[in-house]
């Protein structure tokens, strides 16, 4: 029986459909035809053999890719888009020498986002977060996570929340909250972290649990927020109430974070700029995929994470922007996939693999999202260019062309 139809995409150059085969798992298919109906893929194949395979309806949309290269959308598994305020101030504080600890230490960094976000309408924070997701989505972005955790306390948390499941239902990519009131101590607790532990897991996480928006809960486990221990705490409790586990571990010093994420069976530990040999093996050996954040390392001046290590001892890798007002405003997946080329030792199809399939995987997405094979979410990129090692090799300004969210077309240049 040959397959319906109600979208096709014609005279595709080069379509990867990520589906695990050929160099490095892009599943490279050329000369190509991308068949859709209900939102979801339905058919791939070399486009002489589209009418074999699918019937084409009076009523069956038919558009030609003109010989471009399409993708799966990005998936940008790591994001913190809800906040009240910038901060280019610090930017230039640090451009002038400061560090980021130091800067936190003298009342900046997440706790001044803090402040910011806590006095913040719920306009200006939808009118953010939305203003960064259609950013993201001319970057050929379609599946964003979104952190809370510039409120650390229940009312701003619940209502970061809030908005990130309105915004949801108002932009055409898929969004996933996450809930950080993890992210620092804030100031109520100030020297308590332990007390704060404590309030989180007995009158927040419940509560958030209730609300029934976000699936994951995020921690910062660094030296001055969170300890090894506390961090281990808080992932037991959170399981135990039904969560699913997301840590920022290893980022400025390596404090053991990823070991607690494996033994935790967090589904991502992200960051890792500074995780030991020991862990990036025990990280391999694990079902926890390992986020990097390059674009972190940029902006902070930082050492790039040792991408080629976790990819040489078998890690699942994902790539993600951290986007978020401090440490890296950005919202570009094309610059953060031509960092992990240039910087990371990823090839440029580990690149783009990372960047989707394993982004997808971070998210508890892997059957849904990051390929473009049957029964997956016909979420698509089609890029102004013939040959897909473009996309990170156009430094600086992506190429493109037309986005596609579940069958529709969201975005065009
Ligand atoms: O992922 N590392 C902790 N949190 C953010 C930074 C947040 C901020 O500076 O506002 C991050 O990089
Ligand atoms: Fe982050």
């Amino acid at each position: 029986m040959r397959i319906r139809t109600d979208f096709v995409l014609r005279d595709i150059g080069q379509l990867l459909t990520m589906d695990g085969n050929g160099s490095a798992g892009i599943g490279l298919l050329t000369h190509a035809a991308l068949a859709v109906s209900d939102g979801k893929v339905v058919w791939t194949g070399s486009d002489k053999d589209l009418e074999t395979y699918c019937t084409l309806q009076s009523d069956t949309e038919i558009v030609s890719a003109g010989g471009s290269v399409v993708t799966p959308g990005f998936v940008d598994s790591h994001t913190h888009p809800l906040f009240g305020a910038t901060r280019q101030d610090e930017f230039a504080m640090r451009a002038a020498g400061a560090t980021y600890q130091e800067i936190a230490a003298a009342g900046g960094g997440i706790l001044n986002s803090v402040k910011r976000t806590r006095s913040a309408s719920a306009a200006v924070l939808e009118e953010n977060m939305k203003h960064h997701l259609s950013i993201m989505l001319s970057n050929g972005t379609t599946t964003v996570e979104a952190k809370s955790g510039y409120g650390l306390d229940l009312i701003t948390e619940l209502r970061c929340l809030e908005i990130a499941g309105k915004v949801a239902g108002e932009v055409p990519q898929t969004i996933i909250p996450t809930f950080m009131g993890a992210h620092e101590v804030p100031v109520e607790f100030k020297g308590r972290p332990d007390e704060y532990i404590d309030y989180l897991i007995s009158e927040v996480n419940p509560r958030v649990k209730e609300q029934g928006i976000a699936e994951f809960v995020d921690i910062f486990c660094e030296k001055g927020v969170f300890t090894p221990e506390q961090t281990a705490r808080y992932l037991a409790a959170s399981t135990d109430q039904g969560f699913a586990l997301k840590i920022h571990a290893d980022e400025f010093y390596d404090t053991g974070g990823t070991a607690v994420a494996v033994k935790a069976g967090a589904t991502s530990a992200d960051h890792l700029l500074s995780i030991s040999e020991e862990n990036i093996h025990l990280i391999a050996e694990s079902k926890t995929v390992a986020t990097l954040l390059p674009g972190t390392a940029l902006f902070l001046n930082k050492p790039f994470p040792p991408g080629r290590k976790l990819l040489d001892a078998g890690a699942s890798v994902a790539l993600a922007t951290d986007f978020n007002p401090g440490s890296c405003f950005c919202d570009s997946m094309p610059l953060v996939v031509n960092l992990a080329v240039c910087q990371c030792g990823f090839t440029v199809e580990e690149a783009l693999v990372s960047a989707t399939v394993n982004g997808a995987a971070a998210l508890g997405l892997e059957k849904h999202k990051g390929r473009l094979v049957k029964g997956f979410d016909a979420d698509f990129v089609v890029w102004n260019c013939a040959d897909f090692r473009t996309i990170p090799y156009h430094l600086g300004n992506p190429d493109v062309a037309v986005v596609y969210c579940t069958g529709l077309k969201v975005y065009s240049t």
